[in-house]
């Protein structure tokens, strides 16, 4: 590259040699942030209104800019490979819409830099490019939840064994189970919601780093850009990244629960529980073995995850020790976060319509749970009721439970004899507090798994993720 070639650049007039070539590529931003054309054209917009405001621009200029930075939106197209290989001496995305803005209206487009530093570009940027992020985020994850509770609903009463140590403990509703999941992912849009609101603030107007140079009303570029108002320091705000780390570590743990998800679903299906189908329209084969059905979908849910997790952790690793204030690493940052993005977009894409495919078998849950003195908890209670302390009731519970192991019957078909053999406390109605449906009511209290606090939990679920209480959560 001879010198001359420097001359296209956004800093070449303190330069005399040229850029080592290979570095020169290297360095580029372009191939990637190519994406974020919308945002630093609306960016753009919005600083030209506020420059105007200042008197650096005529109407006429702002006008010719404002549809100049039209032109070059609506021009460039949406194959990001192809705009990145038309402009090859592109640095990065605010380079590439300087040089577009000056073929489309000349050298006025030279003026759009007063007052601007591409440190807080870039930081303006991230924030808008986040914020839609997060809302498309939190509406797939509405889909997935509601499609959660549709299932739930269709679920009825069917029952399954919950575990504890991933050994059988209390039968639940096959209801309540997938509700667990509807929690997490309420939690998972709450922590969007939240990060959300904390990086609603503009940028723009915090120059390089100590200011912008001109005396902007920031306000202007703020309210044009959908923000709460202007962030309060011009350090912070040009190298300031927590919001990127909060959404990544949002995703991050939404990855977690995702896969934790494709855990369960990926055990439940094989032939040793039994408990559901996968559908064969989200399974593969085995190119080996005719027999199998694998699910590739839970697989690559639970391995997908595992970028979610590693986004956040090179962003954390990205800002620690970074000194105050912009410095050239945080360009690293945004390819974790455009890989998040679109990772989460991927599986939010499909897991709506994956959860409504999901067929249980509903009669091998049930005899999951109904065998193994999963009702042993429920007995103990009888007990209990009845005045027995309730360690004393779990030990005669526990030497029921032996007996019947050494003869291989469940509680209900060991006769009151036998009972009254091992506690005077056992009485006829013992037999009526062991049932399935008694060993789901006794656990009446808010957020158990008695029928009716499932049916309610049910109706107020579907309330919380209907559009219009999307403030709530
Ligand atoms: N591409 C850069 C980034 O992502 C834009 C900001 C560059 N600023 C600078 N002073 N070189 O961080």
């Amino acid at each position: 590259m001879s010198k001359e070639q420097n001359s296209n650049k956004m800093w070449s007039g303190r330069f005399r040699e040229p850029l080592n070539q290979a570095f020169e590529q290297w360095q580029r931003s372009f191939p990637f942030d190519v994406r974020l054309l919308a945002q630093e054209v609306a960016a753009s917009k919005a600083h030209a209104k506020a420059i105007a405001a200042a008197g650096i621009l005529s109407d006429a200029e702002l006008a010719t800019m404002l549809g100049g930075l039209d032109e070059v939106l609506a021009s460039s197209g949406t194959d990001w490979h192809a705009t990145v290989a038309a402009a090859p001496e592109a640095e990065d995305i605010h380079h590439f819409v300087e040089m577009q803005l000056t073929k489309a209206i000349g050298t006025l487009a030279l003026k759009l830099h007063t007052g601007r530093s591409r440190n807080e570009q870039i930081a303006t940027d991230m924030r808008l490019f986040v914020r839609e992020a997060i809302d498309a985020t939190a509406k797939g994850l509405r889909k997935w939840a509601l499609a959660l509770v549709e299932l739930a609903e269709q679920a009825g009463e069917a029952v399954m064994p919950s575990y504890t140590h991933m050994q059988r403990a209390e039968p639940v509703l096959v209801a309540h189970w997938l509700l667990a999941y509807v929690a997490m992912i309420e939690r998972d849009i709450s922590r969007l919601t939240d990060a959300r609101r904390r990086m609603n603030f503009c940028p723009l107007g915090s120059g390089a780093v100590a200011g912008a140079t001109l005396a902007l009303d920031r306000a202007i570029a703020a309210r044009e850009l959908g923000f709460d108002g202007p962030t309060p320091n011009s350090m912070d705000a040009t190298s300031d990244r927590d919001f990127l780390l909060e959404f990544t570590q949002a995703l991050a743990t939404l990855g977690v629960h995702i896969s934790r998800f494709a855990e369960e679903l990926t055990i439940y299906s094989t032939a040793e529980f039994g408990f559901l189908d996968l559908s064969e329209a989200f399974s593969t084969g085995s190119s080996a073995m005719p027999q199998k059905k694998n699910p590739d979908f839970t697989e690559l849910l639970r391995g997908k995850s595992a970028r979610l997790v590693g986004a956040a952790t090179t962003l954390s690793v990205l800002i620690k020790g970074l000194p105050l204030a912009y410095n050239k690493d945080l360009q690293e940052g945004q390819e974790p976060v455009f890989d998040a993005v679109d990772t989460a977009r991927g599986i939010l894409r499909i897991l709506p319509a994956f959860t409504r495919s999901l067929k249980f078998n509903f009669e091998r849950m049930k005899v999951a749970a109904t065998t193994g003195y999963l009702n042993a908890m429920a007995a103990a209670t009888y007990l209990s009721n009845k005045g027995v302390p309730f360690r004393k009731a779990h030990e005669i519970i526990g030497n029921v439970v032996r007996l019947g192991l050494e003869s291989g019957r469940e509680l209900d078909a060991i006769p009151l004899a036998e009972l009254r053999g091992l506690s005077a406390a056992f009485g006829e109605d013992f037999f009526a507090s062991i049932t399935l449906e008694a060993t789901l009511d006794c656990h009446d209290v808010s957020g158990g798994t008695a029928r009716a606090r499932v049916r309610a939990a049910l109706v107020e679920a579907r309330e919380r993720l209907s559009p219009t209480a999307g403030a709530q959560l």
